[in-house]
């Protein structure tokens, strides 16, 4: 167990926040940079990885595969083995807290003649995984016992057959893994996806050689790529993560007096659903030299103490901005009128139930909240009491986001456990005190 002992942690009322920071790498890209070097032919050289523990489990994962990550300088390098060129671990790859992890693994062992047993955390033990696993083993992956969570044994085939397949729920988890069996699959590979989810699978994949055809039928998007693809390595630029990013910008927003500007942030609309919402909900936020970096769009975005009001959330925006719920609801704690989002059932699978957790921490800190269904309704009142003590289960963004919380409550907010925000945002502590807050514990 890498976390034994709960490191609580308290946060008191800041002063106004300031400052120029850049947080680090996407984590999404992180993951898929490894993985796609892994399968390319030749080197990879990664700039800027996300070194948080979910994505150094991914660089262990390729490296027992036989496809060494190592750190050279500040660039981190991927020998990669080519399509269908992994070759069996020694031991069980252990993937600690990280759902994209294993997720996305599934889809690039599928295609190899190869047996792997994967293992992970608490957490991510009861994730579901029969969700990947359901159109993989259409496609010929054997899964020894039949099992949905982890620990479990894998065995691939370099003989899968191609498959169309449609999402029946949000995840660009699923698309990623069918997409990325798919490539090591003679013949061609679909997925049918009804809502826009992250597409950085579909942009990387393409950068490293491989063909992908997006086309938009009745509505729905149609991701095809062809198999037995040959990819070749490449450099990779990582932005800086969007997800992370939201911390800060929301301390910003709620410690009055605060201006802070997050440099090199993804700005890919399949991710920036929360800064859609926070401008409908009265926040002073601004993109600032937007660019592309690395075949990804990338702005700076400043962001200055606001009054919030409350706004309603569509279903249709979640999977824009499904990580930053936790966050999004903190904030209408402190905005003036009831935010009401909608559509979250996918919040529930996430490394806890963020939808009971985030609901929990609100009403510990005297924030009247209900959740009912898939919809979670937070009545603001324009200020946070606090003083309540929350429960993180495992949950990285639930600590985080309450960390923020207490940034501007009454009284001070303190989470149960701080050690999972090390599989995502190490730095999320030193980053908030450069700007000037300060933790206590
Ligand atoms: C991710 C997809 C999302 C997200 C996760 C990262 C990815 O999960 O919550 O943090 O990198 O593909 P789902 O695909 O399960 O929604």
């Amino acid at each position: 167990m890498k976390h034994a002992a709960p490191a609580p942690l308290s946060a008191p009322k800041s002063g106004p926040l300031k400052g120029r920071v850049r947080v680090p790498g996407d984590k999404s890209i992180s993951h898929r940079a490894l993985m796609l070097g892994a399968l390319a032919t030749g080197k990879t050289r990664i700039t800027g990885l996300l070194e948080a523990e979910d994505v150094i489990d991914t660089a262990k994962a390729v490296t027992a595969l036989g496809a060494p990550a190592t750190k050279i300088g500040d660039v981190w390098e991927v020998l990669g083995r080519g399509t269908g060129g992994l070759a069996e671990p020694e031991k069980p790859l252990d993937f600690g807290n990280s759902g994209t992890g294993t997720r996305l693994m599934m889809g690039v062992l599928a295609p190899h003649d190869i047996t792997v047993t994967m293992t992970g955390d608490a957490s991510l033990s009861r994730r579901p995984m029969g969700r990947v696993l359901g159109p993989l083993k259409q496609m010929g992956l054997e899964v020894e016992g039949d099992k949905d969570k982890l620990p479990l044994t894998i065995r691939g085939t370099s003989s899968l057959v191609p498959m169309v397949y449609e999402l029946p729920v949000p995840s660009a988890q699923v698309k990623s893994a069918v997409l990325l069996a798919g490539i090591g699959t003679a013949g061609e590979t679909t997925v049918i996806e009804r809502e826009a989810t992250r597409d950085h699978t579909e942009r990387m994949l393409r950068y490293f050689g491989a063909s992908v055809r997006t086309e938009v039928v009745d509505g729905k998007t149609r991701i095809t790529v062809t198999g037995n693809a040959e990819l070749e390595g490449r450099d990779v630029v990582v932005p800086a993560d969007p997800s992370s990013a939201a911390f800060l910008i929301a301390a910003a927003l709620i410690v009055p007096g605060s201006d802070v500007t997050l440099e090199g942030v993804l700005v890919n609309p399949t991710r920036t659903g929360l800064y859609t919402t926070l401008k409908e909900m009265g926040a002073d936020i601004t993109f600032l030299n937007e660019r592309e970096e690395g075949g990804e769009p990338v702005a700076d975005i400043r962001a200055r103490s606001s009054k919030l009001r409350g706004v309603n959330v569509p279903a249709e925006r979640a999977p824009s901005m499904i990580d930053e719920y936790p966050m999004l609801a903190v904030l209408a704690g402190f905005a003036e009128g009831t935010t009401r989002m909608d559509g979250l059932a996918e919040l529930k699978v996430k490394e806890s139930d963020r939808l009971a957790a985030t609901a929990a921490g609100l009403v510990a800190n005297g924030v009247r909240t209900e959740a009912e269904g898939d919809t979670l309704t937070v009545f603001g009142s324009g200020a946070v009491a606090g003083g309540g003590t929350v429960a993180t289960h495992l949950d990285h963004r639930i600590a985080m986001a309450f960390l923020t919380m207490g940034l501007a409550s009454e009284k001070p907010v303190t989470v149960d456990d701080t050690a999972m925000i090390a599989t995502s945002f190490p730095e999320f502590r030193s980053l908030m005190e450069r700007l000037g807050a300060k933790y206590v514990g």
